[in-house]
């Protein structure tokens, strides 16, 4: 309610967030969550919480009257589609030269993310996080992040008869011929629950395309893990469809929060002030950024340093389809999950994943989410004229990326004598390099905020969430997001409350 006083607010409810919470409502302080996003528990009119991505409606998008889909081109047809505006689940945020897609709701990206769970390998950690001992995030803060986040991996018995994973033993098989290392990922979906859609003996989610807007089966998002935890405790409260638009320091000690409530139009309905004695900023790489770049810039929070807003990577993402032989067909049934990557990393800078295209029909191509060693990096700026944040990212930057990601996909073509797919992202267009899935960075550790994730000259505020890395983790992010989170709060519970 507006005028309450709180101990500590969290902003946002994604992986940052809900390890922030639980951690500190076991150390006996109340939590008080605020996040924009809808709370995700209300079955809509067909019966579904979330909607498939075969067939999007309101639900989908944030914020949108029409989709704007990852994958936006099928056999050189553009496949958007007109949807009712409203606070939909995935957000397609739009800066000059790259769209950032990110999770809205309670739960942030795991509600939307393919739950890939990967712990990047030992030697590549000093890339990954500098300033950050490895041997404590790999003996203490990956387990503990990978146990609390349910990490499992694939029976690799079942998957070579599970046909909704032919796709994946056709990336092996190419990868292999190749010569280039191919592996399972490990995944936070229940994978009895995958074998179960598979048999035919439960509803079907990750079977029936959902992923991008949400899973209604299987998928543990944080909503099942980390946050269901925290809210056990009985101290922590979350506000769905309530955005925070400023902290600013109050005259008698803590921080002002102001609120915005919405409602389902994204209308502002009421505004909110709250006094907090502690703020923890987890409103994922771009959320975070804005907010401290707009409070430094406006005079705000005018001691933050200058590291404000710098550092921001895309995790190297770049796309891309191949075209196969006849004789190698990837399957009209495909997981959305996907459980397999081809690594590269070390010889050529990319690591990519095996991804499913779950259209529902055969198309004898084989699709893959490259993250790749890309180091160009882009700075979050306050444009007074416009009173928005925007970020200098060209589309130009993907280039390294691509050249990384066609180390193995050149390989694989001229071995198999096939062709790259350009038929997916436009008209003939190659490469997915418009997006990314995974940003990173803004207030980066160690630089903006101290080790731990204090941010400078404003005792009682940190971050705590993907802003924290500088760009890239070699892997896919939330394990280390979780890990670091893991990390620094335990230093934080320890030494400041
Ligand atoms: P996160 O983005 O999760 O949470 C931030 C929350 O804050 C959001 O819920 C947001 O709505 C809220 N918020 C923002 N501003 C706010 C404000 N002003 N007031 C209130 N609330 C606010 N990673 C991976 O490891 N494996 C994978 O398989 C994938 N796959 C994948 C697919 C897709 C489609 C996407 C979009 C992303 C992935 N990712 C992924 C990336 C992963 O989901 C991402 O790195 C994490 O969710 C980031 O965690 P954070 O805690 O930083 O923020």
């Amino acid at each position: 309610a507006s005028g309450e006083h709180v101990p500590v607010l969290v902003i946002g409810t994604g992986y940052g967030g809900s390890v922030a919470a639980l951690r500190l409502a076991q150390a006996g302080v109340d939590v008080h969550m605020i996040e924009m996003g809808m709370a995700w528990d209300t079955p809509g009119s067909d019966g579904k919480i979330f909607c498939s991505t075969l067939n999007p409606d309101q639900r989908s998008y944030w914020l949108r009257t029409k989709t704007k889909q990852p994958l936006n081109y099928f056999l050189g047809f553009p496949i958007d589609r007109d949807i009712p505006r409203y606070t939909g689940i995935l957000d397609a945020e739009e800066f000059s030269g790259i769209t950032v897609y990110q999770g809205r709701g309670v739960g942030g990206g795991s509600l939307v993310n393919g739950g890939m769970a990967v712990t990047p390998k030992r030697e590549n950690f000093s890339f990954v996080l500098p300033s950050v001992n490895p041997d404590e995030m790999y003996d203490t803060y990956y387990p503990r992040a990978n146990a609390g986040l349910g990490v499992g991996l694939i029976d690799s018995a079942w998957f070579e008869s599970a046909s909704a994973y032919q796709y994946s033993r056709v990336g092996r098989k190419h990868a292999g011929r190749s010569g280039f290392p191919w592996g399972f990922v490990p995944n936070v979906y229940d994978w009895n629950y995958m074998k179960q859609e598979q048999a035919g003996t439960a509803t079907k989610s990750a079977l029936a395309g959902e992923i991008l807007y949400g899973n209604n089966y299987g998928k543990k998002s944080l909503q099942k893990t980390y946050i269901a935890q925290a809210k056990a405790t009985g101290r922590v409260t979350i506000s769905p469809l309530h955005r925070v638009t400023s902290v600013a320091p109050a005259s008698g000690g803590g921080y002002t929060v102001s609120i915005d409530q919405l409602n389902t139009n994204g209308d502002v309905t009421t505004v909110k002030t709250v006094l907090a004695d502690r703020v923890f900023f987890a409103a994922g790489s771009v959320g975070t950024s804005k907010l401290l770049v707009k409070l430094k810039a406006t005079g705000v929070l005018p001691l933050l340093n200058d590291e404000i807003g710098k550092g921001w990577g895309d995790n190297g993402n770049v796309m891309c389809g191949r075209a196969n032989w006849l004789w190698d067909p990837t399957g009209s049934l495909q997981s959305t999950i996907p459980c397999s990557g081809i690594d590269n990393w070390t010889a050529g800078g990319a690591f990519a994943e095996v991804a499913p295209l779950p259209v529902g029909i055969e198309t004898f191509a084989s699709f893959y989410l490259s993250i790749t060693k890309n180091p160009n990096r882009a700075q979050f700026s306050w444009n007074a004229a416009t009173g928005k944040v925007d970020l200098n990212w060209q589309t130009a930057w993907k280039q390294p990326g691509i050249d990384m990601a066609k180390t193995i996909f050149d390989k694989i073509n001229a071995k198999e004598g096939t062709i790259y797919r350009t038929d997916l992202f436009g008209v003939y267009k190659i490469w997915g390099d418009h997006l990314t899935y995974h940003p990173l960075g803004g207030a980066v550790l160690n630089k903006a905020t101290d080790n731990y994730g204090r941010l400078a000259g404003y005792p009682g505020l940190y971050v705590i969430d993907g802003s924290l890395i500088p760009g890239n983790t070699s892997v896919n992010p939330f394990v280390t997001i979780t890990a670091l989170a893991e990390r620094n709060i335990e230093k934080i519970i320890a030494t400041d409350l």
